[in-house]
């Protein structure tokens, strides 16, 4: 089964905001680039017609995207529509039958947690589960405790090889190019060390609120919805150690490791926020404790990383939207020009979004009779329009059953472990302006460090609003 391909691919929750807004767009892309050649199933509550179903995947792709009509024609001829209850045993006999001669399906569970318990007992009983392939959406669980239970449920039916779990975070190109920077030079590799890298900053920034998500959020907070996930898998790209090949688990195993020697997050390193009129946001408890901005200070226990603290930074109606991640060199040893440097002289800067950039910032000297100097960045971009994106380079990946950008289980509970500590509202959350950089407790927990560097306003040129990711049917 490991490698080859799902003969059939079944989206629940065909008919949800995930769907309009990411999987129907992927699955036209994959098509127009040959990678989507099976039946699509969706299955969902609602009593739809083929009709009602096609016209829906019009409007989600004429809404996000744009309609290629060969294409849309294409997955309209290969798409079948089951509805009923989840719950329901018929659903999974309709389903049995739609799937024909299909053999290894691939399951896509864009739904609410609470009901991939039922799905997946469904899938089983009807014998739909048979060397199938299993992909869910983010998140896995609220906290360590509600994760391993939901893995447990899945594991009572797929083993581990055949359970994919998705953050969208890996099908990002950029992130991509971090591990691939990384281990296709060899320059990096000597000072990624606590020798030469003084500390390191992440900042995933988002100049828009909850923006009509209230009620999901209201059970997320950032720490839950991008913290645990997106920004420690990114901390687990940056500095994990080489793997030993380009297969999925060396890969995964190193993430898994670097994220299993962090320590839990420490509550006094800890600064929640909460932008002013987010309880009056649809959805929103007017008492809300929810936090909008998290700013959490991170130490990894191993021989490479010890004393080399990770701060990471993530908000909503902050003043721009981009996520960059600077990774700050230690200042040379003596002063020997009589000008000081600034406490940031010499950082490598990974910039993910919107506009993509690996550099070096350096000092060199400005020509003139005086030794002084000034920033100068030595730059690498690559921006490309076609580029993939994440969820149509996951699901073709999903189909081909290469696990390489999803989430192990060990992966996911490590994470969890880092940050249940801080779960549940165990720190004071602060309210700060909208269109600001969070309350000023957040730039206290790095001072010692120099300060946050802000990403550019320039770089909210062609930013994107917000995703769905967590919010499924
Ligand atoms: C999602 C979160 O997972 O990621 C959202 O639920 C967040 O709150 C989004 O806005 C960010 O994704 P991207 O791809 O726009 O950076």
């Amino acid at each position: 089964m490991k490698d080859s391909l799902s003969d059939a691919l079944v989206f629940f929750g065909v008919t949800g905001d995930l769907a309009s807004k990411q999987i129907l767009p992927a699955l036209q892309s994959m098509i127009r680039h040959g990678n989507l050649n099976v039946p699509v199933i969706g299955v969902a509550g609602r009593p739809w017609s083929a009709d009602q179903l096609r016209a829906h995947v019009h409007d989600s792709l004429e809404q996000h995207g744009g309609v290629d009509t060969a294409a849309f024609e294409k997955l309209i001829s290969l798409l079948q529509y089951v509805s009923g209850n989840y719950k329901d045993e018929t659903t999974y006999t309709k389903l049995r039958n739609a799937l024909g001669s299909a053999k290894h399906p691939l399951y896509y569970l864009a739904i609410p947690p609470s009901l991939f318990g039922p799905v997946v007992e469904g899938l089983a009983k009807s014998g739909c589960a048979n060397n199938a392939r299993v992909v869910i959406e983010k998140p896995f669980g609220r906290d360590l405790a509600s994760a391993q239970s939901l893995n447990q449920i899945l594991r009572s039916v797929f083993p581990e090889s055949a359970i994919f779990r998705i953050d969208h975070y890996l099908g990002k190109e950029p992130v991509q190019n971090v591990l691939y920077f990384r281990f296709a030079n060899s320059f990096l590799e000597p000072i990624w060390n606590r020798n030469y890298i003084k500390c390191i900053q992440i900042t995933m920034a988002e100049n828009f609120g909850v923006a009509g998500r209230g009620k999901f959020y209201e059970e997320a907070g950032a720490i839950r919805d991008v913290v645990q996930n997106h920004l420690l898998q990114l901390v687990a790209i940056l500095m994990m150690d080489a793997p030993s090949g380009e297969d999925s688990d060396a890969i995964r195993g190193e993430k898994a490791r670097l994220l299993r020697s962090a320590k839990p997050l420490d509550p006094s390193e800890v600064v929640r926020g909460q932008y002013r009129g987010y309880p009056q946001e649809p959805g929103v408890d007017p008492d809300s404790q929810v936090e909008t901005f998290a700013a959490v200070k991170l130490h990894i226990h191993s021989w490479r990383w010890a004393n080399v603290p990770v701060y990471i930074r993530a908000g909503k109606w902050v003043p721009v939207t981009g996520t960059e991640i600077e990774v700050e060199l230690k200042r040379p040893p003596q002063a020997v020009f009589h000008q000081s440097e600034p406490a940031h002289s010499n950082y490598y800067r990974f910039r993910l979004s919107p506009l993509v950039k690996i550099s070096l910032c350096a000092r060199a000297k400005v020509p003139g009779e005086a030794m002084r100097g000034e920033e100068v960045e030595l730059v690498a971009t690559h921006q490309s329009p076609d580029e993939m994106p994440p969820y149509e380079r996951l699901l073709t990946n999903a189909m081909r059953g290469d696990m390489t950008l999803f989430v192990r289980e060990d992966t996911v509970e490590a994470a969890w472990r880092i940050v249940d500590p801080v779960l549940g509202n165990v720190t004071p959350v602060y309210e700060y302006e909208p269109d600001t950089w969070g309350p000023p407790q957040a730039d206290q927990l790095i001072a010692q460090d120099g300060g946050w560097y802000n990403p550019e306003h320039s770089m909210t040129s062609g930013a994107s609003g917000p995703h769905p990711a967590g919010e499924q049917a």
